[in-house]
C-alpha cells in the first residue's frame, strides 16, 4: 500500500523483520503440507486435489518447490480465513434476525425434509439459502477495504482527477450498502432482497452475478468465489438443517452487529455468545452418520 516503505532498511523497520520471519515460517508450513501430498503420491495414494495436480504437472509449469508450496498454500490462506469470518458474521446474523433463520428452517423442511441432511444436489432448489449466501457476503464487512489496486489509465471521477497508477482502496461497506441498489433497509440482514417475485434468486447488480462487491474488482477479483459460495451454501444448509442458533438464557442488550475486529486483511465481529440447539431428536445422529462418511 505504501511502496516507498520498501527502501527503509530492515534494521530500522521491525515490521519488515517480522514479515521476513513470517515468510520463513509460512514457507516451512506450506512446504510441510505439500510434502504430505508428495509422500502420498510416492506411496501410491492419489487423491484428486489442487496440490496433487500441481505436483504431477511440474514439468509443464516449471515452478520451483517453494513456488508450488506457496501457490497451493495461498488457496488455503486466502480461502480459509475469509470463509470462517463469513460464518462468524452469519451466525451473528442468525441471532440478530431470528425471522430470517425461521424462514430458512421452513425452506429446508419443505425441500429436504428431516430424514437426511442436505447435499450439494439440493442447493439449486434452496433459493432462500442461496440468497442468504449473497446477503451474508453483502452485509458482512469481511474485507472492508478490499485489496489495493492501481488505476491503469488517467481518469476523472466526479470532478476529481485520478492519475494513472494511483493506488485505490475500495470502501466495500459503502458500496454494499448503496440504497439505490439494495433498497432502504440496507443495514438489515434480509436475504429476500435477492429473490424475485417468483422466489428465485436475482443478482441486483447488472454484470455481477454475485450481487455485491465483496469479492473485489478487475482481473484479480477473487478466483475462489465459486468455492466460497459453494462452501457457504452447504454450510448454511447443513447447520440450519440440524440446529437452531439462539442467544443463551440471560443474555441482555442488543447484539453488536457494527463493530469490526480487524484480524489480518479480514474483519471479524466482536466475540458473542451463541447456543446451538438440535432442531429435532434425530438431527444429531444423522449428522454424525454424514460425518463418518468422510472419515
Ligand atoms: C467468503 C469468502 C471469500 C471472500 C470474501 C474473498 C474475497 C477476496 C477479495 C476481496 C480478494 C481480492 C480481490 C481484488 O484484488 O480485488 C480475493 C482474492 C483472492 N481470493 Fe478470495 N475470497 C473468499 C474466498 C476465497 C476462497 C475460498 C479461495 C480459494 C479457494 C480464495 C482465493 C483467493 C485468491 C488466490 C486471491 C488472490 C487473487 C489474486 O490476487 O490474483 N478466496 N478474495
Amino acid at each position: 500500500m505504501l511502496p516507498w516503505l520498501r527502501y527503509i532498511p530492515s534494521r530500522f523497520a521491525k515490521w519488515k523483520r517480522d514479515a521476513q520471519y513470517w515468510f520463513i515460517q509460512d514457507s516451512l508450513m506450506f512446504q510441510r503440507l505439500l510434502g504430505t501430498v508428495v509422500d502420498d503420491l510416492a506411496n501410491g495414494v492419489d487423491r484428486p486435489s489442487f496440490g496433487a495436480t500441481i505436483i504431477k504437472t511440474q514439468s509443464k509449469h516449471g515452478l520451483s518447490e517453494l513456488e508450488q508450496a506457496w501457490l497451493v498454500g495461498d488457496m488455503l490462506a486466502a480461502g480459509g480465513e475469509t470463509t470462517s469470518i463469513s460464518l462468524q458474521w452469519w451466525i451473528l446474523a442468525m441471532l440478530a434476525f431470528p425471522n430470517v433463520q425461521a424462514r430458512a428452517h421452513a425452506e429446508l423442511d419443505e425441500v429436504v425434509g428431516r430424514g437426511r441432511p442436505p447435499s450439494f444436489a439440493d442447493i439449486p432448489f434452496l433459493p432462500y439459502i442461496r440468497a442468504m449466501v449473497k446477503e451474508t457476503l453483502r452485509w458482512s464487512p469481511i474485507v472492508p477495504f478490499g485489496v489495493p489496486h492501481a488505476s491503469t489509465v488517467d481518469d476523472w471521477y466526479e470532478g476529481m482527477f485520478i492519475p494513472k497508477g494511483t493506488i485505490c482502496l475500495q470502501n466495500v461497506r459503502v458500496l454494499n450498502f448503496d440504497t439505490k441498489v439494495y433498497g432502504e433497509n440496507v443495514s438489515e440482514f434480509d436475504p429476500s432482497r435477492y429473490l424475485d417475485e417468483k422466489g428465485q434468486v436475482k443478482t441486483l447488480m447488472g454484470g455481477r452475478e454475485e450481487g455485491h462487491v465483496s469479492f473485489g474488482f478487475g482481473r484479480r477479483m477473487c478466483p475462489g468465489k465459486h468455492v466460497a459460495e459453494g462452501t457457504l451454501g452447504i454450510d448454511f444448509a447443513t447447520l440450519l438443517w440440524g440446529m437452531r442458533f439462539e442467544r443463551p438464557e440471560g443474555s441482555q442488550g442488543e447484539l453488536d452487529v457494527r463493530t469490526l475486529v480487524q484480524s489480518g486483511p479480514g474483519a471479524r465481529p466482536v466475540p458473542f455468545e451463541c447456543k446451538m440447539v438440535p432442531r429435532f431428536t434425530e438431527a444429531e445422529a444423522l449428522l454424525n452418520v454424514g460425518l463418518n462418511m468422510y472419515e
